[in-house]
């Protein structure tokens, strides 16, 4: 079985890092969850000071405090994934984006992957004290949404929305203490380490 842990992005991964990004725009792919770091691929040293600002920082109107991990599969050291992880919210996120971006590189999707992310990001968030996450995803990224209710995320609304999106968008909510232990049985054993 594979297995996964995140790492705190480090000077050590930049050249991967930027492939991994590449790899984004070759599939024409969305990109989300990377704290930014799409544009910083000629700055990735900035980027590193950025997400300790990011770490660092008071919540407020504008912006909040935030953790970017790389998701890396044990087996060959490689980065399948990233989540970036709102440890507050302001009324700007509660309405629009919620505690968690993510995302997995285009040639590993569809084999689970994102299940995994989004367990050990309910993992930080339990050890922030975050009790209820609250999501979104647009109504035509089914990977996204189904992820969520895999994870026992409940679909609290579904609209268009007008500023953001300009799609139908579902809000979901996730008991985080609740879906860890209704969930540890799965994931659990395809984690190599949590070293937050
Ligand atoms: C969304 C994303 C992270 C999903 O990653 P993934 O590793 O392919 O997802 P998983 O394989 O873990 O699958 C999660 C669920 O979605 C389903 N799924 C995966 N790909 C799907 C697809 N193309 N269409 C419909 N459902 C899909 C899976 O079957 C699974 O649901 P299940 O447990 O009910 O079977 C990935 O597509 C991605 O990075 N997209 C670009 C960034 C993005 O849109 N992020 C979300 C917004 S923040």
């Amino acid at each position: 079985m594979e297995k996964f842990y995140y790492e705190i992005p480090s000077i050590n991964r930049k050249e991967e890092a930027i492939a991994y990004i590449k790899e984004f725009y070759e599939f024409k792919s969305d990109i989300h969850g990377t704290g930014g770091l799409q544009r910083f691929l000629d700055n990735y040293e900035g980027w590193l000071d950025k997400l300790q600002e990011d770490y660092k920082r008071i919540a407020n109107e504008e912006k909040v405090p935030a953790r970017t991990y790389f998701l890396i599969r044990s087996s060959d050291n490689r980065i399948i994934g990233m989540i970036n992880i709102r440890l507050a919210l302001n009324e700007k996120l509660k309405k629009f984006g919620g505690h968690i971006g993510y995302s997995i590189r285009p040639t590993e999707r569809g084999k689970g992957y994102n299940k995994i992310n989004l367990y050990l990001g309910l993992k930080v968030c339990q050890e922030y004290k975050i009790d209820k996450v609250l999501m979104d995803a647009d109504k035509d990224n089914p990977a996204s949404w189904k992820t969520m209710e895999a994870l026992g995320g409940v679909n609290v609304r579904e609209f268009f929305d007008e500023e953001n999106s300009h799609c139908i968008v579902k809000d979901y909510e996730i008991n985080v203490n609740e879906s860890i232990k209704n969930n540890s049985n799965i994931y659990e054993q395809m984690i190599e380490q949590l070293d937050l």
